[in-house]
Order: C-alpha cells, then sequence, then structure tokens
C-alpha cells in the first residue's frame, strides 16, 4: 500500500486496533502516542517533518468522561486544543486527517439513529470538549473525515465489555443501567472501515461509524454474559438487574439516546455494517483463545 499513515494515540483502545490491522494490510505506519504532544505545534510539526506521512488518524484523546466534569482544563486541551493543532499544522502540507469523535456530542430523544448532520447537544464537558475539536477542524481548512463512534470494545485496553465479565466472575448480582440507548462498536470493525475511508481519499466530511443495531448497556451487558458462558469466559450466571439513569448516578451526565446513522458511511464508502450482537460474538470468541492483557 502506497499510504504513510500516521496514528496518533496509537497505544489506546483503537489505536492498537488500528496499527495491527493496517499492518496485517502492508500499509506503512508511523506510530505515537503521549510522547508526540498533539496540543504541541512544534512537536507535531517535527513529528511530520522527520515522518512525511500521506494521511492522519487521529486516535488520541482524552477519554476519562467522568473525569471530565472536575479536569475540565485537561479534556479542552486534549479533545479541542488538540485536533485544533493538529488541523492548523496539517493544512497547508495538504495531509488529510480522518479524526475519531463520539456519539456524545449529540443527544436524541427519537427514536429515529442521529444523523450526522444533526445539531450539536453534548450534555457533559467531554462532549462539549469533543464538538470543539470537531469545529476546529472543520474551520481549519484541512480535509477532514470527521468519524463519530460509540461504545466502543475490544481486545486492547478498558471497556465495557471486559469490566462486565470481570463483575460477572467475581460478584454475586450485578445493576445496570437500562433507560441510555445506543450502539455498541468493536474497534475491529471500526479500524477496517478506517482503512476503507482513508483509502478513498475523497468525500471528506462528518459520518458515523458503530455497530447495526440498537441496544441498552443492559441488554448489551445480559448478551455479554450469555457469550461469556457459552465461550468459557465465565463459569456462573448471576442475576443482572435493570436500573434507570436516575437510581445510577454518574459525574457526567449521559445521552439517553445515542443511537447513530450509518446510511451516510454506508452509501459513501460501501463499508460493511456488522450486527452488533455479531460482532460480539465474534469478540468473544475470539476473547476466548487470548490470554488477558
Ligand atoms: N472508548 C469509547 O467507548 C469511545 C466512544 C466514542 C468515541 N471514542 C473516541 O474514540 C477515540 C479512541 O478512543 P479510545 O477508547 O481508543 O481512547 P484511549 O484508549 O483513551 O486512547 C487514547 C490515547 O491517546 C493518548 N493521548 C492522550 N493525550 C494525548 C496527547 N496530548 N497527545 C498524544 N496522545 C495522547 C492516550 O494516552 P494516555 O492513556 O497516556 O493518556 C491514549 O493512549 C477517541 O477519539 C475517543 O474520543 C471512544
Amino acid at each position: 500500500m502506497n499510504e504513510k499513515i500516521w496514528i496518533t494515540g496509537a497505544k489506546g483502545m483503537l489505536g492498537q486496533e488500528l496499527s495491527a490491522l493496517a499492518s496485517q494490510h502492508s500499509y506503512h505506519t508511523i506510530l505515537s502516542d503521549i510522547e508526540v504532544d498533539i496540543t504541541n505545534e512544534s512537536s507535531v510539526e517535527s513529528f511530520i517533518e522527520k515522518h512525511q506521512p500521506s494521511v492522519l488518524v487521529n486516535c488520541a484523546a482524552y477519554t476519562a468522561v467522568d473525569l471530565a466534569e472536575t479536569e475540565k482544563d485537561l479534556n479542552y486541551k486534549i479533545n479541542a486544543t488538540g485536533p485544533q493543532v493538529l488541523g492548523k499544522v496539517l493544512a497547508p502540507k495538504n495531509i488529510p486527517i480522518l479524526h475519531i469523535s463520539t456519539d456524545y456530542v449529540l443527544n436524541g430523544k427519537s427514536p429515529n439513529p442521529l444523523r450526522p448532520s444533526d445539531a450539536y447537544s453534548p450534555v457533559n464537558e467531554y462532549g462539549k470538549a469533543k464538538m470543539q475539536g470537531e469545529l476546529f477542524l472543520k474551520e481549519s481548512g484541512a480535509s477532514v473525515w470527521i468519524l463519530r463512534t460509540a461504545w466502543l470494545y475490544g481486545i486492547h485496553g478498558k471497556n465495557f465489555v471486559k469490566t462486565m465479565l470481570h463483575l460477572m466472575q467475581n460478584k454475586e448480582e450485578l445493576r445496570v443501567i437500562h433507560d441510555q440507548f445506543g450502539n455498541p462498536t468493536w474497534t475491529l470493525n471500526l479500524a477496517e472501515a478506517i482503512l476503507q475511508i482513508i483509502q478513498s481519499k475523497s468525500h471528506f466530511g462528518t459520518y458515523h461509524y458503530t455497530g447495526d443495531g440498537i441496544t441498552s448497556w443492559y441488554d448489551f451487558a445480559k448478551a455479554i454474559q450469555e457469550l461469556g458462558l457459552q465461550y468459557g469466559l465465565l463459569s456462573k450466571s448471576i442475576p443482572i438487574h435493570p436500573v434507570s439513569s436516575s437510581e445510577f448516578v454518574t459525574p457526567a451526565k449521559r445521552p439517553l439516546w445515542s443511537a447513530l446513522s450509518k446510511t451516510e458511511v454506508q452509501e459513501t464508502f460501501g463499508v460493511q455494517v456488522p450486527h452488533w450482537k455479531e460482532a460480539l460474538k465474534k469478540y468473544i470468541q475470539l476473547e476466548s483463545t487470548h490470554a488477558p492483557d
């Protein structure tokens, strides 16, 4: 492949998945994480001078959603100033950017999946900073794909699926929120979509990519338990109780409805959007053959 892909946040959950997949597909990858601070213009400049990437996938972010309510400055710096710096440096060099964003820039109320063109309505500090990051990139003049995703899990890093499996094995019962709806997304499926999008070198704009189908955290947890038992990751079944968001208060508010529409990304790039339950089954199957991180 002739693309030279710079992946920032390459040690994160998505960054590791994408790096591995890109290498498998024989892309030339240049990886960086916190040692190349995306909020530092001169670090970004000198990294580009040295490595001459042909495209950037920005997976670097501040992702501690609850902590962001108190660590407001750090959250803003990484999620808003970071993309601003990347846009400013990469625009004049004509290096396209695929920037990963989040469902938390939106907050739906209807039964319909949210479209990329829907108005911003973040309900927490993390969502507000990610929104500002998107806006900075749009203003930068760079060629940008903003790809919003949600409810990520995968083989690397901490995530809901791994937390649930751990709790299910170590607790006698669990309470899981039943009134927040969204789309679970396997990082491997997202990484496949990212490679397909950057290869197009066209149709810049804002898109959504998640697993297909809509569920609640409660039903997601029940599916994790079912598959965990089936594939031997769990040795016992425990009761899982549905609770409402008002009973399970977290420092950051979450949108009750953040299901995302994939129509635009499918029609434009022809990417595959597997159903979340099918993807979860493949992931659990894979996890059952791996030692934990
Ligand atoms: N996880 C989800 O469920 C979810 C949902 C929707 C959207 N997203 C978006 O998906 C993307 C990837 O998320 P993820 O879960 O893979 O995140 P992650 O695991 O937290 O990885 C982010 C990486 O970026 C690094 N980083 C932080 N500040 C940096 C800086 N200033 N310069 C360079 N690197 C820096 C982090 O290092 P440290 O760990 O050392 O800070 C970490 O290795 C993010 O844009 C996130 O907003 C995630």
